[in-house]
């Protein structure tokens, strides 16, 4: 048994700031001075400093000074084995696929290439401050085998799963329905819930499993209801014309994923960028999640998340954000923060630049805008509700794993420092506005320079060099 304490100043949730509209304070908590309690990984004290620290005299306590220490950042959505994918000039989704990341993802078949790709995976992670992704790896069962391992050696909070596809691919790549349905059983025994192991069924996506697979998919959620279920949904205007081609017989993208019962609770549909109003709604009514990517959707030109629709609190979706790295362009979750905040403000334009104030929809306009309440939300609680795990991390709630990052708020590309200067005056945040201005600065003016220390269940994992 192991406790010990870190003290710091430190920001973190309690509530969905959108449901908080012109009191976005009443979401956070701040604690200037505090100290977090954690034995076996596991927080079992937090709150200011003075308070409590008689309780724990005798404890060893890391103080961390000049940070501000939030939540380990959640990473929604992310290919493990695109690692070297990124920055692939040039092409929308489906060519991108087939150019660029198939015959890359076929040489993690390889086990030697698999561990050597795990290892600089989960060093990219840990460096851009995230500490838990839900992750598509390959066909090849040793691709996951590998992520697993290194996962487990890191002590990280994962969702992965073995990511089929048997139609639209190259014949060196595909799998089929059977060998998806055994070798996913397969892994499921060995690493659903073993550790900090979680595993998703994962059809790649809609337009590259056959039916065959899809029913496996079915099959296997009904054998291991407790696993998830992560895909690719409505992303790309070739992509959806394909789908609804390959099923005449349902009238979207998601009457695909709902027509094999996969769409509930634990289900992520990642991209959702032209999903219409009707399926935002199923996927609210069924508990379900979506992901955003702004990055990604940017890169590969694929189109604008309506943020203002998702969280419109008559049929709030559950969310998470993702890189989507390799066709997001960064491992980091705070490069997504400026992503998604751009997304939002050109929605806005999208939404009320019309000259007819008619037309003008302002209560979803205001939704689109990423505070930084909304934006660090996002990627710690919120992502942790939408991905159904926000009963073990996202927050610095009692009980929960404590997985943390240390933010300097001077680093980050030249002139990062000076903006900082700005709006904190040059010293710590003193109240949470200052924190949450400072967060902001990091966010639009930083990037993962400003990572300075990545915690994962209780111990040191990263310090920047
Ligand atoms: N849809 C199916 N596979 C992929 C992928 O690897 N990346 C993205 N962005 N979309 C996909
Ligand atoms: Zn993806």
């Amino acid at each position: 048994m192991s406790i010990t304490g870190i003290r710091g100043t430190f920001f973190d949730f309690v509530d969905d700031p959108w449901k908080h509209v012109g009191d976005e304070e009443a979401s956070a908590r701040f604690l200037s001075d505090g100290l977090m309690v954690v034995e076996d990984g596991i927080i079992i004290a937090f709150g200011a400093y003075g308070e409590i620290i008689d309780e724990f005299a005798d404890i060893d306590v890391t103080h961390i000074e000049h940070r501000i220490i939030t939540p380990g950042f959640i990473d929604g959505h992310i290919h493990f084995p695109q690692t070297r994918v990124l920055g692939a000039f040039g092409l929308q989704l489906l060519p991108w696929l087939q150019k660029w990341v198939f015959p890359e993802e076929a040489r993690y078949a390889d086990r030697a290439y698999a561990k050597d790709g795990a290892v600089r995976f989960f060093d990219n992670l840990l460096a851009s401050g995230t500490t838990t992704a839900q992750v598509f790896t390959s066909t090849a069962p040793v691709c996951t085998e590998e992520f697993f391992e290194e996962a487990t050696r890191r002590s990280m909070r994962m969702i992965a799963g073995l990511t089929g596809i048997d139609q639209n691919a190259p014949d060196y790549f595909a799998d089929t329905a059977d060998s998806f349905y055994e070798n996913s059983r397969t892994l499921i025994e060995k690493y659903h819930n073993v550790g900090r192991n979680l595993y998703a069924v994962t059809p790649r996506f809609a337009f590259g499993s056959s039916p065959a697979q899809m029913e496996r998919c079915e099959q296997l959620k009904k054998e291991y209801p407790d696993t998830w279920v992560n895909t690719h949904i409505s992303e790309n205007p070739h992509e959806i014309r394909g789908v609804l081609a390959l099923h005449p017989e349902c009238d979207d993208y998601l009457a695909v994923y709902e027509k094999y019962n996969l769409v509930g609770p634990k289900f992520s549909g990642g991209h959702a960028v032209w999903l219409s109003d009707d399926e935002f709604k199923r996927i609210h009514d069924k508990d379900a999640s979506v992901t955003f990517c702004p990055h990604s959707n940017l890169f590969l030109g694929s189109g604008m998340f309506r943020l203002g629709k998702a969280t419109d609190p008559e049929q709030r979706v559950r969310m998470s954000f993702g890189t989507d790295m390799g066709g997001g362009n960064r491992f980091s979750m705070l490069a997504v923060l400026d992503g998604a905040y751009k997304v939002g403000m050109i929605n806005n334009t999208i939404l009320d630049g019309s000259v007819d104030p008619a037309k003008m929809a302002t209560a979803e306009s205001e939704r689109n805008k990423l505070s930084a309440y909304r934006a660090f939300w996002s990627i710690t609680l919120g992502g942790a509700e939408g991905l159904y795990i926000d009963d073990r991390v996202g927050s610095f709630e009692i009980g929960k794993e404590a997985d943390f990052v240390a933010l300097d708020w001077t680093q980050g590309p030249p002139g990062a420092d000076w903006h900082s200067s700005l709006i904190a005056d040059g010293g710590d945040p003193v109240t949470m506005d200052d924190a949450a201005n400072m967060l902001f600065g990091i966010m639009i003016v930083g990037d993962e320079r400003a990572v300075d220390e990545t915690w994962v269940y209780g111990s040191r994992a990263y310090k920047k060099g």
